[in-house]
């Protein structure tokens, strides 16, 4: 199939080497004449991991190819895909101005009857007002082509990218009619070994159950953080309770850690849209407003935690932190809890050395007028004489770390790790004040906050 995708950001980029991986003749095209460029030459826009060589080898094998002319990608192709970017408004509201700007130019320049798949999150009713432009704009041509409108969101996770578009553990397409059922079930036949696997659904609930998807990971994170926060207290251990209720095949795995709060480009995005979404027709999602609210206060917590260490003293103290990415795997700093960190230990006069594997370059254009934060390369160079080791992304590196250089490096051998990535028994017997989530507090903190006795807990039912 001839598939021309607008916009080459991560949901458009990534689709659109994996149809071409997958045999089809793939345009992809941007107004942004300099990523066209670069792209041309195989030099992807953000890190992914496999990207680029993809790219390369659909490229080189003439499958697929980038241009900064609209028209041309909207006149080529028998299918178009909408993969613009929806970002937030400053009310949480989803901001479609860049879809429908592309919805006026396929009016514009549709030559043929054509396929338009959504692939943008979108709310409720947007795959309808994308077909009402562009058939307005094609009445005022005085022409009559048929749209076939598809809702086709994409689920795919950064850093797993590729093998979440390659080999989707479901597809879902809103479709309107049997015509438009067949082209994407063939245009999705060689992504799965089981067809059954592609959902065709309405276009309406094709569109809510992206944003349903987000907003139940973000649930369960934001649950487990709220509970993390009980179990310090009570002295239980979110992980091992995480394991528990992980094996529960009703509840499973995933998706259950604690840590600093969640970030991205998903995440925050969507809950905040699917809240203003309710709101528009008079209804409050609760559920979802807590959400947002316990991994506001999650970040808030875990600054917290080095905060009561030094007794309120931030001022003058030099935190090194390891991660600003928002996880492993990708350079993305959208909504990074560590940006969030690193702006209140600034607020309250500390310095920042950090430390990233991919993310520096990004970090280094948000933060380079900051005079108190440093980026290294290395994280044991970023070690070098600070008061603290704050552990934000869990890349794996870090796990391998060689621990008794971290403590000769520390000033003090104290580390907040919000990642949980060490066991505190070993931690404690290498000499660390190790202070994480969700367990007993490190020894730092037992000094100065009474864990509750179980006498405290029980005494209620006692009296
Ligand atoms: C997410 C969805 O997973 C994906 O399906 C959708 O298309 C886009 O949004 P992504 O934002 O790439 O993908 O990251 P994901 O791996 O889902 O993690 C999101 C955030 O949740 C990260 O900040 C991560 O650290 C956090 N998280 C994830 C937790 O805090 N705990 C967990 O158990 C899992």
């Amino acid at each position: 199939m001839r598939i021309s995708v607008i916009g080459t950001g991560y949901v458009g980029l990534v689709t659109g080497t994996c149809f071409a991986e997958k045999g089809n003749q793939v345009l992809c095209a941007d107004i942004d004449a300099t990523r066209i460029e670069k792209l041309n030459q195989g030099i992807a826009p953000f890190y992914e991991p496999g990207l680029e060589e993809l790219i390369k080898k659909n490229a080189s094998k003439k499958r697929l190819h980038f241009t900064a002319n609209i028209q041309e990608a909207m006149e080529s192709a028998e299918m178009l895909m909408i993969a613009v970017g929806t970002p937030s408004d400053l009310d949480g509201s989803t901001d479609l101005s860049y879809v429908m700007s592309v919805a006026e130019s396929i009016g514009q320049h549709m030559n043929a009857d054509k396929y338009v798949v959504v692939k943008s999150t979108v709310p409720v009713g947007t795959c309808e007002a994308v077909r009402n432009v562009i058939e307005r704009v094609l009445r005022a041509r005085g022409v009559n082509y048929k749209v076939q409108i598809v809702s086709n969101p994409e689920f795919l996770r950064e850093g797993a990218a590729l093998e979440d578009c390659l080999y989707p553990p479901r597809v879902i397409v809103g479709v309107e009619n049997d015509e438009t059922q067949q082209v994407m079930l063939n245009l999705y036949r060689p992504f799965v070994e089981d067809t059954s696997k592609i959902l065709f659904v309405d276009i309406f609930s094709s569109e809510m159950t992206k944003y349903a998807a987000n907003a139940m990971l973000a649930t369960r994170i934001s649950f487990m953080n709220e509970l993390s926060r009980i179990c310090e207290v009570t002295g239980a251990n979110i992980d091992l309770v995480k394991k528990g209720m992980g094996m529960d095949p009703r509840i499973g795995p995933h998706f259950l850690n604690a840590g600093v709060g969640y970030g991205g480009s998903c995440f925050p995005k969507d809950v905040k849209a699917l809240i203003k979404t309710a709101r528009n027709i008079g209804s409050e999602l609760s559920i979802l407003q807590a959400v947002e609210e316990v991994n506001q206060q999650q970040h808030d917590h875990f600054f917290k935690k080095v905060q009561d260490y030094f007794k309120g003293q931030l001022e003058g103290k030099t935190i090194a932190m390891w991660g600003l990415a928002f996880k492993p795997g990708t350079d993305d700093l959208r909504e990074a809890p560590a940006l969030r960190l690193i702006e209140k230990f600034l607020y309250y006069g500390a310095r920042v050395k950090a430390a990233d594997p991919i993310a520096l370059e990004g970090a280094r254009k948000l933060l380079s007028f900051e005079s108190r934060v440093e980026l290294f390369d290395s994280f044991y160079e970023a070690l070098n004489g600070a008061d603290a080791l704050v552990i934000v992304t869990e890349w794996p590196e870090f796990k391998g770390a060689d621990l008794n250089q971290v403590k000769a490096s520390l000033k003090n051998s104290v580390i907040f790790d919000g990642r949980n990535i060490f066991l505190p028994s070993e931690m404690e017997e290498l000499g660390f004040d190790y202070i994480s989530i969700g367990k007993e507090m490190g020894l730092g903190l037992q000094k100065q906050t009474a864990i509750l006795q179980p006498q405290q807990i029980t005494n209620q039912w006692i009296n």
